[in-house]
């Protein structure tokens, strides 16, 4: 497993300071980050991304004890949150402190704020000693990167300098919770699962409601490979399997099994549990997208535990039908 030396993380968090985009590993996915105080190194990564600047970045640190520099007026609830779950999946959506720049939150009164729990995000958070605003270290609209290599093939040069950490153990994003208002709602499903939060704390969480702040996450389309994207129960995948060959395509299949040997497409195999899919979606959506497929046949597992956020991109992604390119 790659490790950046300290001299590495000294030189990242030196980049960080003089307002250059570092692109770090968390356990969820790769960050573009940038000095969340300032304004014009967090301009640079709405630039890179392609990103409208009324889409909200998540600032992390790596103290859970500093949430009050970020956020005002928190609620218990959230440092209940914090407390059981910092570092860890999981964004807590609080109204903002003065600290945090408008640019970082869309013009928002709140802001999304994580501490994560990969060791090189907290060495390099701690050796920067402030909060780093970074979106995932991906263009705007497309698959997540959870490999240094991926965020490479995405950014190539427009990212300053690139940490290596090896593949994110999650896979999948952070689970977003806004707590601004006392009660939890959940904005994005993610790494944390709903019933590992209800396990550890005895808390309602509710979904989003349809006035709730706009989320590109949950845009119906996002997370979109270049193929089209298709999903299938198990005892369906022959057929349409078949019926998109039949017309000419040239198909991959994401799925654990592949039930009737089929010769004519590109098979990723996926892990049965819900988990270790997750941690390979994209990698798994990235290969077959690489090996200019079509179109990319996917059988998903139970949507529950981190099934939940895998059935969740899925959808974003199928509903872009093959674009943005
Ligand atoms: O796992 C993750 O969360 C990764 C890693 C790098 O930490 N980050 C990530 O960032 O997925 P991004 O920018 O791709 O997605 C952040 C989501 C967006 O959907 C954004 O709209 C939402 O968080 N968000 C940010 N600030 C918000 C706010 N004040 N209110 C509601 N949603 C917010
Ligand atoms: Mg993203």
């Amino acid at each position: 497993m790659p490790s950046p030396s300290a001299t590495d993380l000294a030189a990242a968090a030196a980049e960080l300071a003089r307002g250059a985009l570092v692109a770090f590993p968390t356990e969820t996915v790769y960050g573009l980050g940038a000095d969340a105080s300032n304004p014009q190194a967090v301009r640079r990564i709405f630039e890179v991304k392609g990103r409208p600047s009324s889409h909200p970045l998540i600032v992390h640190f790596a103290d859970a004890g500093e949430l009050d520099r970020y956020a005002q007026d928190v609620p218990d609830l959230a440092r209940r949150l914090a407390e059981a779950f910092w570092p860890g999946p999981l964004t807590l959506v609080l109204p903002r402190s003065r600290q945090v720049p408008p640019i970082v939150t869309g013009g928002q009164a709140t802001v999304a704020l994580r501490v994560p729990a990969h060791p090189v995000a907290l060495a390099l958070l701690g050796a920067f000693g402030g909060g780093v605003a970074a979106p995932s270290a991906n263009r705007f609209g497309k698959v997540s990167p959870t490999l240094a290599a991926h965020v490479r093939e995405d950014l190539g040069a427009d990212v300053d300098l690139v940490l290596d950490g090896g593949p994110c153990d999650v896979g999948v994003e952070s689970t977003i919770l806004d707590v601004s208002r006392g009660s939890a709602v959940l904005l994005r499903p993610g790494g944390l699962s709903i019933e590992s939060i209800r396990e550890r704390l005895d808390i309602e969480i509710r979904g989003p409601s349809a006035d709730g702040p706009r989320v590109p996450g949950r845009l119906p389309a996002h997370y979109a490979p270049s193929a089209e994207l298709v999903i299938a129960a198990l005892p369906e995948l022959s057929e349409r399997v078949a019926a998109f060959l039949a017309r000419g395509a040239r198909v991959g299949v994401l799925s654990p099994v592949l039930d009737a040997a089929r010769t004519g497409v590109t098979y990723r195999e996926m892990p049965k549990d819900a988990a270790g899919f997750a941690r390979q979606l994209y990698s798994g959506i990235r290969e077959l997208d690489r090996a200019s497929v079509d179109v990319i046949v996917v059988v998903p597992p139970e949507a529950s535990g981190l099934g939940l956020a895998v059935a969740d991109r899925l959808a974003r992604a199928a509903a872009a039908k093959g674009g943005p390119k």
